[in-house]
């Protein structure tokens, strides 16, 4: 009795334990799911990193091709870094330095895009020809179920689907532009929908100008999209040109399953429609609870009488690419304030003063630190995931852009009320400590930043859940094919219904013509027939004149 009772009860618990599993385990376990993340950016990396955490938290086995070490991981993960060589850091490294050097233009601009971005979009390539990347499906023991691309000018990496044989989804680390709505058939609306560079609070319609600015915006977007395809295909060619078991670059544009967006137009903007392949997963990089942080910054942030600021111009601007004016002055407004201010510094050896008021660090927990009380205030080069962490924890920032998106990111913030923008480039101690000061003195910013937050925090899924859920359909239904929008599918004619137009018009001209003659005939039909002689043979006679 006591055994039949001991395994019924082990029975019940089995059933039980088995129910918990069936509810909580994914539908999809354990897929193999491979991440190509070529553009050398550190904090894009941050981002598509996030993605992949969270897979291989859910039990996924997780595959990562990059070109510099990530910091954000996961032990599980396996890492395949193929990096750049010392040469090419020093193209990208020297590019930077220019632009940071003087105001950034658009003949800068451009020149950065053609010189050390062209690096970034060729080196993207080489690593696709690495030995260590091909092994991925030469190797016949290794087999993919999914793979996700980091987007960056590298559209030929499509062909990842075709190549090994899975579905493919792109990771795009800001909201929907050009080139991602055309890779899955999103509308793109000219008129209504305003691009990163032109700056408009959620729901509200673009004047004149800025309908202008952003006419233009789109039409430069085109043509560098004209321009990169060219070298897409190019690309394409050349690594699997010569394969006859893939697909056409044009049949592989075809074939994206979703792309993940680091965006949320309900808080953020642009209040736009998306089609369900957008799938919007901003704020992946923050953690919902924030990890506890190293001893000193911690000490350093609870000692802080008056609150707290944090200064960071990004991870790709390096301290010695400004100016050491430039630089004197800062520290001479930051050393001079009672708050504590954390600032972050490469160059730990070459501080730029000492002050008692100031921690230097090369690296640091930024999400973590956003997070901690007494900060009040976040000092930025206004990077998209920095404003968004410090907008996630209903921090006011000061922005000074650099570059990139950078500038259109601070004009956002500043004109949502969350913040300041100043010149980096002609900043004044007095000018840089005011804005400081008034940031802090004035409830407003982190009364509008606090609401933000709480909107932005407010969603059906986390991101983090979101992108779980929306991989996992993927492998379930083996790529998303039947929920792409046709859009994808149609050339530029029927997309524009050109042809219909044509028609229309073509029909309303003959109306017009037919008319036309009728109208003429009936007109002198009748004043012949009026003015003239009533014998049929004279009639005959006007008509032929
Ligand atoms: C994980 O995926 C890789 C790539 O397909 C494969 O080689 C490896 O055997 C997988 N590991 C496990 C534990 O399934
Ligand atoms: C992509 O191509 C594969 C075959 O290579 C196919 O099974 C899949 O449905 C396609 N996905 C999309 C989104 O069209």
């Amino acid at each position: 009795m006591a055994h039949q009772g001991r395994s019924f009860l082990t029975g019940t618990f089995a059933c039980l334990l088995l129910g918990f599993f069936v509810i909580q385990s994914p539908a999809v376990e354990g897929a193999n799911i491979l991440g190509v993340f070529t553009s050398h950016s550190p904090s894009h990396l941050i981002i598509h990193m996030s993605i992949m955490k969270a897979l291989a938290e859910e039990g996924h086995n997780v595959t990562v091709v990059s070109t510099t070490q990530p910091k954000v991981t996961h032990k599980s993960i396996k890492h395949i870094v193929i990096p750049l060589s010392a040469a090419e850091e020093k193209v990208i490294s020297d590019g930077m330095t220019a632009m940071a050097k003087e105001k950034p233009s658009m003949i800068t601009t451009m020149k950065s895009l053609f010189g050390s971005l062209s690096m970034l979009i060729y080196k993207q390539v080489d690593v696709l020809e690495d030995k260590r990347f091909t092994d991925l499906y030469k190797n016949k023991d290794n087999k993919f179920d999914a793979v996700v691309v980091g987007f960056f000018f590298n559209f030929f990496q499509v062909g990842l689907g075709a190549r090994f044989n899975c579905p493919l989804i792109l990771s795009w680390t800001g909201a929907p532009m050009v080139q991602i709505d055309d890779a899955v058939g999103n509308p793109e609306l000219v008129a209504t929908v305003p691009s990163m560079n032109v700056a408009v609070l959620p729901g509200h319609a673009m004047d004149f100008k800025q309908r202008l600015a952003n006419f233009g915006s789109s039409i430069f977007f085109r043509l560098l999209g004209f321009y990169l395809d060219i070298l897409n295909v190019q690309f394409y060619d050349r690594l699997w040109g010569k394969d006859p078991s893939m697909i056409s670059y044009e049949e592989a544009k075809k074939n994206v399953s979703l792309a993940f967006c680091n965006s949320h137009a309900i808080s953020e903007g642009p209040i736009r429609p998306n089609v369900p392949a957008v799938i919007e997963i901003g704020g992946i990089q923050i953690k919902n609870k924030p990890d506890p942080l190293p001893q000193d910054i911690k000490e350093f942030l609870d000692n802080a009488k008056h609150g707290a600021i944090l200064f960071s111009l990004g991870s790709n601007l390096k301290g010695d690419h400004i100016q050491p004016e430039l630089i004197g002055k800062i520290f001479e407004a930051l050393s001079s304030l009672k708050q504590n201010v954390i600032w972050k510094w490469d160059d730990l050896k070459n501080l730029p003063g000492k002050s008692s008021n100031i921690l230097y660090k090369k690296w640091l927990p930024q999400d973590d630190i956003l997070a901690h009380p007494s900060i009040k205030l976040f000092i930025t080069h206004a990077g998209k995931g920095g404003v968004a962490e410090s907008q996630y924890h209903g921090k006011p920032m000061l922005a000074l852009p650099v570059f990139a998106d950078q500038p259109g990111n601070a004009d956002k913030l500043v004109q949502a009320g969350y913040g300041l923008r100043i010149d980096l480039f002609t900043l004044e101690v007095d000018e840089f400590k005011g804005a400081i000061k008034e940031i802090l003195k004035n409830p407003s910013y982190k009364t509008k930043v606090q609401q933000f937050s709480k909107l932005y925090r407010d969603r059906p899924m986390s991101a983090r859940d979101s992108v779980i859920y929306w991989v996992n359909y993927v492998l379930r239904h083996h790529g998303a094919g039947h929920m792409q929008s046709p859009l994808v599918h149609m050339n530029f004619i029927a997309r524009h219904n050109l042809d219909v137009y044509l028609l229309l018009t073509t029909i309303l001209i003959v109306i017009a013509l037919i008319s036309t003659v009728v109208l003429k005939f009936c007109w002198r039909k009748c004043c012949g027939g009026k003015g003239k002689s009533q014998k049929t043979g004279q009639k005959a006679k006007v008509k032929k004149n």
